[in-house]
C-alpha cells in the first residue's frame, strides 16, 4: 500500500493537462456489453477503477485491450473493448465490493443477454448507498429479481426488456445510466422522469446514440429512449473530467500560483468555476484553457450547498472545504446528496483546521495556517482534500490510505508535481 509524504508550502505553476471523466469512462466501459461490435474509447484516464471494470468485463468473457499513455501529456489513453464473446454475465463480490459503479453492468447484461448475477453492493464509507431505484426501474421494464447469497439473480421476460414510464423519487446518476443503457435495447419507448443531468450522463447519452441509439433530453430532467433492436460498436472520446479540473483549481486556490489547466470542460463546471470565482480565485479562458491564479492575500469564505447537476457537485465538496480552512471568515458548507460525507472533517482538523459539525453541515471558521500532520484517507474525494490541505499546511504531511485517490485520479501526485509540489510515494 502507498502513501504520499507532502513538504507543504510550494505554490503551484506551469501547465497540466486535464484527463478523462472517470464517471463517464465508466458507464462507456459497461455500454460495450450492448455493442455487436467493438467499442473504442479514447480519453481514457489511467485509473483504478477503470482497470476494475476492465477485469470485471474480461472475467464475463470479453476481450479488453487498453494501452496508457507512460508519460504526462504523451496523448489519449485508448481502450478497445469487444463484448461478443461474453459468455459469464456476473460481476461477483470481490470486484463489486472494492466498486459499487460495477451494478453499471446490470441494466446492459439483461438487455443485451436476458440475464445477470450482480453482487448486491455493500454500504460504503460515504453512506448507505443502496441501489433500489435501480432495481424498481429495471423492474418496471419486466426484470424479475432474486436475492441470493448476496447476490441479485436477475432475469429480462421472455421477449426482452420493454419501455416503460421510470420516475426517479430522487436523482440518481448511475440509476440514470443503467436505465438508459437498458432502454436503448428493450422494446418501444422508456422516458426517464427526474433523470440524472449529469454531463457524464449526457457523454454516456452521446456514446449510445454513436453506437444506433435513439435518445433525446439528454442533459434535461426527462430523458426519452426509443429501443433499438441492435447497437453497433463505435469510437467515442470520453468528455474530460470536470471533477479533477474543480480539483486543481482547489490546489492552486489552497498552494497559490499560477497554472493553466488544459481541455477543462468548461461548460459544464460553471458552479465550481462560480463558487472559486466568488471566494477570490482569478480565472480567465482562452479555448479550452482554463488559466487560474490565486489572489494575494486569503480567500474570502463562502457557503456552499452540494446539489445535483447543475448544482456544486458533491464530488468536489471535501476539496472545496479544504480551501475554506485557510479562507477569511466562515463558511457553511452543507452537504445533501449523501448523508456521511464528511469523514475528512476530523482529518482536516488534526492539521490545524477550526470546523464544526451541525447535522448536514459544516460550520468552518477560516484559520491563518494549517500545521503538516498525518493523516488517512478514507474515500476517494476525502483523500484529495487531504492532499490538498496538506500542500497548504507549514510543514511535512504524510497521508496514508491513498489506494482511494489512485482509484479515481490519474496520477494526481504526479500532476501536483508537475506545478512544482512536493510530494513524495512511499509504501507504508
Ligand atoms: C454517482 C457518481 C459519484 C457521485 C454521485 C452523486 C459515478 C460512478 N459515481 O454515484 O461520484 O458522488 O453520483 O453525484 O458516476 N440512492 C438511493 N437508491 C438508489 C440510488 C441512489 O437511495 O438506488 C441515493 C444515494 O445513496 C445518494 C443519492 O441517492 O444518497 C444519489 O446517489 P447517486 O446519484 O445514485 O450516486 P451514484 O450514481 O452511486
Amino acid at each position: 500500500m502507498d502513501r504520499l509524504a507532502v513538504e507543504g508550502g510550494a505554490p503551484l505553476f506551469g501547465k497540466v493537462r486535464v484527463s478523462g471523466a472517470k464517471n463517464a469512462a465508466l458507464p462507456l466501459m459497461a455500454a460495450s456489453i450492448l455493442a455487436d461490435g467493438p467499442l473504442d474509447l479514447t480519453n481514457v484516464p489511467s485509473l483504478g477503477d477503470l482497470k476494475t471494470m476492465a477485469r470485471l468485463l474480461t472475467l464475463m468473457g470479453g476481450a479488453v485491450r487498453a494501452s496508457f499513455r507512460g508519460d504526462e501529456g504523451a496523448g489519449p489513453e485508448e481502450c478497445l473493448i469487444d463484448m461478443r464473446g461474453l459468455s459469464v454475465p456476473e460481476a461477483r463480490h470481490e470486484l463489486v465490493k472494492t466498486m459499487r459503479a460495477s451494478a453499471l453492468v446490470l441494466g446492459p447484461l439483461l438487455a443485451r443477454h436476458g440475464r445477470a448475477v450482480v453482487s448486491l453492493p455493500g454500504g460504503c464509507a460515504i453512506g448507505v448507498r443502496p441501489i433500489d431505484m435501480h432495481l424498481k426501474a429495471l423492474k418496471e421494464m419486466g426484470a424479475d429479481f432474486d436475492i441470493s447469497g448476496g447476490d441479485i439473480i436477475a432475469r429480462a421476460p421472455a421477449g426482452g426488456l420493454r419501455g416503460a414510464a421510470v420516475n426517479f423519487p430522487t436523482v440518481t446518476v448511475t440509476g440514470t445510466e443503467n436505465v438508459m443503457m437498458a432502454a436503448a435495447l428493450a422494446r418501444g419507448e422508456t422516458v426517464i422522469s427526474n433523470a440524472a443531468r449529469e454531463p457524464e450522463v449526457v457523454d454516456t447519452g452521446r456514446a449510445l446514440c454513436a453506437m444506433g441509439a435513439r435518445i433525446e433530453g439528454l442533459g434535461t430532467g426527462e430523458i426519452a429512449v426509443h429501443g433499438v433492436p441492435s447497437l453497433s460498436g463505435a469510437r467515442y472520446a470520453v468528455m474530460s473530467d470536470r471533477i479533477e479540473a474543480g480539483t486543481l483549481m482547489a490546489a492552486v486556490a489552497l498552494a497559490g500560483g499560477k497554472v493553466t489547466l488544459q481541455g477543462a470542460p468548461l461548460a459544464s463546471m460553471a458552479a465550481v468555476r462560480d463558487k472559486f470565482g466568488e471566494a477570490g480565485l482569478y480565472m480567465s479562458y482562452e479555448g479550452d484553457d482554463l488559466y487560474l491564479e490565486s489572489p494575494g492575500g486569503r480567500l474570502e469564505a463562502v457557503n456552499l450547498v452540494t446539489m445535483p447537476h447543475p448544482g456544486f457537485p458533491t464530488d468536489m465538496q471535501a476539496q472545496f472545504m479544504a480551501a475554506m480552512c485557510l479562507a477569511s471568515g466562515v463558511s457553511i458548507v452543507t452537504e445533501t446528496i449523501f448523508e456521511n460525507r464528511f469523514m475528512h472533517v476530523a482529518e482536516l482538523r488534526r492539521l490545524g483546521a477550526d470546523i464544526t459539525l451541525e447535522g448536514r453541515s459544516a460550520v468552518v471558521k477560516g484559520v491563518r495556517h494549517l500545521s503538516g500532520a498525518p493523516l488517512t484517507a478514507s474515500d476517494l474525494r476525502a483523500s484529495a482534500g487531504l492532499l490538498l490541505a496538506a500542500l497548504a499546511a507549514r510543514g511535512r504531511s504524510v497521508v496514508s490510505r491513498v489506494y482511494h485517490l489512485d482509484r479515481g485520479y490519474d496520477r494526481l501526485d504526479r500532476k501536483l508535481n508537475l506545478l512544482g509540489a512536493r510530494i513524495t510515494r512511499e509504501k507504508e
